[in-house]
């Protein structure tokens, strides 16, 4: 019996409830009554339906899918979910980085690409971005850096100075900014962008040899962009275009897919590439490490329930499987411990509990986590210790880590020591003059121009600068532009 042809509802506990429109009262106009058990529950459960919000990515929706490996990557790793011909199921989710849960998808912004792999070996993510790079390389500015993203502390508004003000102080920041300012700035939607792991991962073959590998995935529907025009006029009148249109696409049968790609470098390149392979604010140009094929992804489940699967679902970069891990990229190891802390806060310690969130049915789970708010799997009597004398398994694995890398020195706090070419704009100076077009740099002109409209004194002059650094040319437009409008 469903919920509409039953005699009714129930309470949490599986009594039938009362009523749902009339609450319990003395008398037809008199006062409502304490006893009222199941009024008191919707009343009290009604105030606990949130959890907090992600901070960041706050706003955004995802869908379920599967990889198909179509390729034989086993030569450079020997995670079964990269093998040629396995099937498995993902979750991911997009989103943007700095509004809120109601913030309007069409604000210009880099769009988060956070993804769930279901493995046999346990569930693995990736969680990236639509964009190559990021803004640092030292995960200890990150909440300054969100922070800087989002609200002024006095008046609540969102505030270019401050934007400005931290990008310029902190000038790593330019190839991602000179992304953001371009047009992945404003992906059309979600179906049409494509998506990166961004740092540098590791993989690892059967016979244990290493290698760094960066993940890309391109977008079988097409790269496309909305103008600002668009996206304005969509912020007012459908602030969740994104999400909407996937769910649409999903629901009547336009599945999307994506290209798995990888570029792989040999473990032992690592030391004197030319850019320092683990700073994230760099790419690999492809002429060094071009893309190998591995296999293709498409998107054909909408959630069925957005807060349970989307809301609750728990991406994190530490959550790696054999064959795969991290790497010395610094913000790739701040990382692996925020997410899963964010994460015990926003939903709760039990978090990995939850069905979005556990391993595939088969998957066998022998955790050492505990009890705590909301225990749901347990382990019934068994040693809640390890290692034990009465047969419950524990992980034992010594001697060097399989995804392990070597590491030693003074303990000191400084910045990467930096490789033959490495700098802060010329990565993204090669984005301007190599990879955008006459139109894109007419475009960037005008976007920057705009986003410093509200910019004034000291951290504008340094923005002109900072894109003078970028570009001289560009530069100089900019400065042009911005001096005239004043
Ligand atoms: C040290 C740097 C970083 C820290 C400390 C950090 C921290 C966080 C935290 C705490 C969340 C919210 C997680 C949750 O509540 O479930 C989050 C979300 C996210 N971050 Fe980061 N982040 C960092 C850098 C990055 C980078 C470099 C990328 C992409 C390359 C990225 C992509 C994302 C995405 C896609 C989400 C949304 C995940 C989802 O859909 O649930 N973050 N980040």
């Amino acid at each position: 019996m469903t919920a509409t042809e039953s005699a009714g509802s129930t309470t949490g506990t599986g009594a039938p409830a009362a009523s749902d429109r009339n609450s319990l009262s003395v008398g037809s106009n008199g006062p409502i009554v304490l006893h009222d058990v199941h009024f008191l529950e919707q009343m009290a459960h009604f105030n606990r339906e949130r959890v907090p919000e992600r901070s960041p990515h706050a706003k955004g929706s995802g869908a379920f899918g599967v990889l198909k490996v179509t390729e034989d990557v086993s030569q450079y790793t020997k995670a079964a979910v990269f093998q040629k011909g396995t099937d498995t199921d993902l979750l991911v989710r997009f989103s943007t980085v700095a509004g809120e849960q109601g913030s309007p998808d069409t604000w210009r912004d880099v769009r988060g690409y956070a993804m769930k792999f279901y493995t046999s070996e346990g569930n693995y993510d990736i969680v990236g971005n639509n964009t190559p790079v990021f803004f640092l390389r030292d995960p200890i500015k990150f909440p300054h850096f969100i922070r800087s993203q989002k609200r002024l502390p006095d008046s609540g508004l969102r505030s270019a100075q401050m934007q400005w003000d931290f990008w310029t102080l902190n000038p790593e920041s330019a190839h991602q900014v000179t992304y953001l300012m371009g047009r992945r700035g404003l992906p059309r939607t979600w179906r049409h962008m494509n998506g990166y792991g961004s740092h540098t991962y590791l993989w690892v073959n059967a016979g244990g040899e290493k290698f760094w590998v960066k993940y890309h995935f391109h977008t079988h529907q097409g790269v496309e962009f909305l103008t600002n025009d668009e996206a304005a006029a969509l912020a007012g009148t459908d602030a969740d275009f994104h999400r909407r249109d996937l769910f649409d696409a999903i629901a009547r049968g336009d599945h999307p897919s994506w290209r798995l790609s990888v570029q792989v470098m040999p473990y032992a390149e690592a030391a004197d590439y030319r850019f320092n392979p683990f700073d994230l604010t760099k790419v690999w140009p492809h002429a060094d490490y071009p893309l190998i094929p591995v296999g293709i992804y498409t998107l054909n489940r909408n959630p069925e329930n957005f807060f349970a699967q989307i809301e609750q679902a728990a991406f994190s970069p530490g959550n790696t499987v054999p064959g795969t891990g991290l790497s010395p990229d610094k913000m790739l190891l701040g990382r692996a411990f925020a997410y899963a802390d964010a994460q015990r806060n926003r939903i709760g310690t039990n978090f990995h509990q939850l069905p979005v969130n556990q391993p595939r049915e088969g998957v066998p789970v022998n955790t050492y986590l505990f009890d705590g708010q909301m225990t749901y799997h347990h382990s019934g009597a068994a040693a809640v210790y390890a290692p034990n004398s009465i047969g419950r398994p524990w992980a034992d694995a010594t001697g060097p880590a399989e995804d392990g890398w070597e590491a030693d020195g003074e303990l000191l706090r400084a910045a990467y020591a930096l490789h033959t070419e490495d700098d802060d704009f010329g990565q993204a100076g090669t984005l301007v003059r190599n990879v955008w077009d006459d139109a894109q740099r007419d475009a960037a002109v005008a976007q920057v121009t705009g986003a410093l409209a509200t910019v004034t004194g000291e951290v504008l002059d340094r923005a002109l600068q900072y894109w003078r650094n970028i570009d001289a040319e560009l530069g100089a437009r900019i400065e042009k532009a911005v001096r005239q409008g004043r």
